[in-house]
């Protein structure tokens, strides 16, 4: 009996040491995903490095879009003291790294086989002068309209497909009471909005060389006074409380049934999962109109800062390697309302939303629909994003016109380039 006890504890005790791999590390994580579905999705990540023994130190900035936090950031790594792990993206990715101050991930991508599973569009930006530097952790869409179905239903009206449709159907809900257009204030919410309108009526070609191009005839042009214009009638479509409203109470309003639509990249799905609410009963969430055979995308990932410490070294190799495991993959998209960033991921744990965009996503890549976002930092400098969103938001909080908004949104390209 003592035998079988002592053979017992032993057992345990090696499950226990190869479970936490051994040696335990800390992590210090800054990201910015505070609200409901984005916490939910980040804790996924702390539970599965806890398993393995990790301790993990939450370092969230609240803030959607991600300003404050970079803001925090930056403060911190000048200060000499940056935390273990960061969400950064983009083109932020490379500076960060041509400042000398990231770890390599070369051997976590070549032990997990990244380079075979990780599409080459995305690892670009991963990587800088071929190594790995960050670790991508998902796909947004960001060009959808998300819907609260029993306000269309009781008053019934069909989803929009085009514009026109669109702002007949807000003139009718306007009318029943309903505030048709959930509106979130702040300057990324409305870029997120007006480039959805940019690809919606320009189309595909025009969405590239206006916003990822940067080409000032395509800024200066008619179509672009068209893009404005369509952006200024939601106004009227909109609540007095809007002015700096986060974007997800603004996705409450739709979950609530308080408002029928908003135009959010499918974070805004984490939210009504977060509520309990199910794709197709409760709400559904179609592309914004015109943008069917457009997927303006955007990518999280994270960047991992050079640490002399062994065991947190081995904590960050931990961290990279979960992010991109088929597991930690499932998880967390399911709870952002993202896609899966590597390939080798079941679709049937995700909702029928996140499958469309699966579909879409594979679809525009073929079509040449697949386009980086502006507003979320995949298309054009830092500098160019900052002239286009004082732009867009003076515009938009201003009685300036739409032909006076044109001339200055290339003006202001024009300077940020020089
Ligand atoms: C985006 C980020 C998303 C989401 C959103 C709102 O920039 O890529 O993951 O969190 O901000 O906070």
């Amino acid at each position: 009996m003592r035998k079988k006890m002592a053979l017992l504890v032993s057992l345990v005790a090696a499950v226990m040491i190869s479970a936490t791999n051994v040696v335990a590390g800390e992590v210090e994580v800054l990201h910015w995903w505070t609200s409901g579905g984005e916490a939910a999705a980040v804790q996924e990540l702390q539970k599965m490095l806890e398993k393995e023994g990790h301790v993990w130190k939450d370092f969230a900035v609240a803030g959607g879009g991600g300003s404050a936090a970079m803001t925090t950031l930056k403060s911190r790594a000048v200060g000499g003291n940056p935390p273990t792990a960061a969400q950064v993206k983009g083109p932020q990715i490379q500076d960060w790294a041509d400042l000398g101050v990231l770890t390599s991930l070369d051997s976590v991508a070549k032990a997990e086989g990244w380079d075979t599973t990780v599409p080459k569009v995305v690892s670009d930006v991963m990587k800088y002068d071929g190594s790995w530097v960050a670790v991508p952790v998902n796909v947004h869409r960001i060009n959808w309209m998300w819907l609260n179905k029993s306000v269309f239903d009781k008053n019934g009206i069909a989803y929009p497909k085009t514009w026109d449709e669109f702002f007949m159907a807000m003139d009718k809900l306007q009318k029943a009471g309903v505030t048709p257009i959930a509106w979130g204030g702040q300057n990324w919410q409305e870029a997120t909005v007006w480039e959805t309108i940019v690809a919606g009526v320009g189309g595909n070609d025009f969405y590239k060389k206006a916003l990822v191009e940067a080409d000032i005839a395509a800024l200066k042009s008619d179509t672009m006074v068209q893009c404005f214009e369509v952006m200024k009638k939601m106004k009227q479509y909109t609540d007095a409380s809007a002015p700096g409203r986060d974007w997800n109470l603004a996705t409450a309003m739709v979950i609530k049934g308080e408002a029928a639509v908003q135009f959010m990249g499918d974070w805004a799905k984490g939210e009504f999962t977060a509520a309990g609410k199910k794709p197709g009963t409760d709400y559904d969430a179609v592309p914004a109109p015109g943008t069917d055979d457009a997927f303006l995308f955007n990518i999280d990932s994270f960047i991992m800062f050079d640490v002399k410490d062994a065991d947190a070294k081995k904590a960050q190799s931990a961290m990279a390697r979960l992010i991109l495991s088929p597991a930690f993959q499932t998880v967390f998209n399911v709870n952002k309302g993202s896609i899966p960033v590597r390939s080798g991921i079941a679709e049937d744990p995700f909702d029928m939303i996140a499958v469309s965009a699966m579909g879409d996503f594979t679809d525009t890549a073929k079509s040449g629909g697949l386009m980086p976002s502006m507003a979320h930092e995949m298309a054009v400098s830092p500098a160019i994003r900052g002239a286009m969103f004082d732009v867009v938001t003076n515009f938009y909080n201003s009685d300036m016109s739409a032909a006076d908004a044109t001339m200055k949104l290339a003006a202001a390209v024009e300077e940020a380039k020089m």
